[in-house]
């Protein structure tokens, strides 16, 4: 493990400890995954356009989200099930974040609590919520996170229904008995079982809310004072109708290409949606970020910062807390060398300009 050199790697150690139905349910996209490459590919056609002769002997990686100062603009997304990768899944995931000085976004189907995962100890943690049908439980559980010191609702908006991730279907995945989905204990919603079909379809079908609308939204800011940030927006329409409703920032995602396959990958989708906010709310993005130098393209198109996913979920299955930490802190170092070469020495020094991406052919080129 010693000889790991960037976050990628952890992928294969996790695919050979883990039981396949487990690794599979991580690593899949949707239908042709052609989303799931793409999240990826996109980010190979941007190129950089670095400034040199900068006085670079100092760096300032540090971020500010919703008023919090974080040590890097990269944090944790929501990941589902993550007892299944390591056992001490979340628990775990959230020391790392914390002492990587980042944001940990704990999912509504987590295998641990909020409750377990604030008594971790002090760390910014966002929750992802999904909107159930019973809309009691849904206040629940927002009121729990809040109670628990979550600082942010993620509400998770492109997943009406579950993309149809293929493995999931043949290996008929389940959530293994050992495991519950940890924040329903003691409601009576269901479990993630064995079916015909993928289990975690079928729960979704069973308890996720189809009807969710952006009046839905507005109810949400009713039951709780936390800032709501939208997950799931890839167009510049929706990032004006969230920016209407007074959300407190945007998350561009595809679901990590887990839900509908063909649309763009989120770094190509960024810059539509940061013009259409017009910086009256942050926007953030995640998808397919695997190096330092994604971070750095995604936040010259605009972005506030990146969460990553499967990244630190495959550490968490290789190494446990340690492999977590290893992976942020190879994010970070990849990161700081990648505006160091760039000539930028703080994150407000990374411009539009640094970059060249492959819809820039009509932009005006800087005059000399
Ligand atoms: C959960 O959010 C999943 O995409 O499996």
């Amino acid at each position: 493990m010693e000889n790991i050199t960037n976050v990628m790697e952890y992928e294969a150690i996790a695919k050979e400890k883990l039981p396949k139905m487990i690794y599979d349910y991580y690593a899949s996209g949707a239908e042709d995954q052609w989303t799931l490459r793409e999240n990826r590919n996109a980010y190979s056609r941007i190129l950089f356009r670095p400034r040199i002769l900068v006085d670079v002997s100092k760096i300032d990686t540090t971020a500010t989200v919703l008023g919090f100062k974080i040590s890097m603009p990269i944090m944790l997304a929501p990941t589902a099930m993550q007892k299944m990768a390591h056992p001490e899944g979340e628990l775990a995931t959230a020391r790392a974040a914390s002492a990587a000085g980042t944001i940990m976004t704990l999912s509504s189907w987590g295998t641990c609590s909020v409750e377990e995962v604030a008594s971790t100890g002090p760390g910014v943690r966002f929750f992802q919520l999904y909107v159930l049908k019973d809309r009691n439980v849904v206040a629940q559980l927002v009121n729990m996170a809040e109670k628990a010191g979550f600082k942010a609702i993620a509400l998770t908006v492109d997943t009406p229904r579950l993309g149809r991730r293929e493995a999931d279907i043949k290996n008929r995945f389940a959530l293994p008995s050992n495991l519950t989905l940890k924040n329903f204990e003691g409601l009576d919603l269901g479990t993630v079982d064995r079916t015909n079909d993928s289990g975690l379809a079928s729960y979704v079908a069973d308890q996720v809310d189809r009807s969710l609308n952006w009046k839905d939204v507005k109810w949400l800011q009713t039951i709780t004072k936390l800032p709501i940030l939208v997950k799931g927006v890839l167009t510049a329409e929706d990032a004006n109708l969230a920016v209407q409703v007074g959300v407190a920032g945007i998350i561009v995602s595809n679901h990590g290409a887990r839900q509908l396959d063909y649309v763009p990958a989120t770094i190509t989708a960024l810059e539509e949606v940061v013009k259409a906010a017009q910086g009256r709310v942050p926007v953030f993005m995640d998808g397919g970020v695997r190096r330092g130098t994604d971070v750095f393209k995604a936040l010259a198109l605009g972005a506030s910062g990146v969460f990553i996913g499967r990244p630190y979920v495959f550490a968490l299955a290789a190494d446990g807390e340690v492999g977590v930490r290893k992976a942020l802190k190879m994010l970070h170092d990849e990161f700081e060398l990648t505006m160091a070469l760039s000539g930028c020495r703080s994150i407000k020094e990374i411009t539009r300009a640094h970059i060249v991406t492959p819809w820039d052919a009509l932009r005006v080129t800087p005059r000399l």
